[in-house]
């Protein structure tokens, strides 16, 4: 039975994959060990606990973050998605989709941190944030081009003790190159309806 709130202890409410959860946990439980020891939520992997090989990462407001390191107190009031929560339905992600095409896992322990890491990492490749080996680091430049390179330092943080580098990298791109296309589908459409509302009016 989960201990009634105490000075050490608080109440608190998650939302994690549009899901709300309510918990009382100790203040020192990390978000890692709330998602996995409490809400059953294992999909999250615990590799150092410590932060150095990003197994446990999950997405806070969309952005990046590894869980061992985050309290779950400081995750109250954030979108929290973890790998259960990309796939719409039976629909995967296009990031899960490209992993297993691609076979960028072997033993798949480190994958869902992965995929999180990468669907996050592609989005702020898109939003033109640079990384270590971006020639030109200036915002007119745009997104440098997704290169192995550069998808190797953006996806450092997460380690793969298998050593399937290579086949994550070549699922990385392909899920980025989807990302492009859909949002390029999208604004095409989103053009032609323009065009042909004003076209009526
Ligand atoms: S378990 Fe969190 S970074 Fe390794
Ligand atoms: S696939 Fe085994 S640790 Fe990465």
């Amino acid at each position: 039975m989960a201990p009634a709130p105490t000075s050490t202890y608080s109440s608190i409410t998650l939302s994690v994959n549009g899901d709300k959860h309510t918990l009382t946990v100790d203040h020192r439980t990390t978000l890692l060990d709330a998602l996995r020891e409490r809400l059953d939520l294992t999909g999250t992997k615990k590799g150092c606990d410590q932060g150095q090989c990003g197994a446990c990462t999950v997405l806070l407001d969309g952005r990046r973050t590894v869980a061992c390191l985050q309290l779950a107190v400081a995750a109250e009031g954030r979108a929290i998605t973890t790998i259960e929560g990309l796939a719409e339905g039976e629909q995967l992600h296009p990031a899960q989709q490209a992993f297993l095409d691609l076979d960028g896992y072997q033993c798949g322990y480190c994958t869902p941190g992965q995929i999180c890491s990468a669907v996050a990492m592609i989005e702020e490749h898109a939003a033109g944030w640079p990384s270590a080996v971006t020639d030109d680091v200036r915002p007119e430049a745009g997104p440098p081009p997704l290169t192995a390179d550069e998808i190797r330092e953006r996806m450092s943080g997460n380690l793969c003790r298998c050593g399937a580098y290579v086949s994550i990298v070549q699922a990385v791109a392909r899920a980025a190159a989807v990302r492009a296309e859909t949002t390029a589908t999208a604004h095409t459409t989103h053009t032609t309806m323009t065009t042909q509302t004003q076209g009526a009016a």
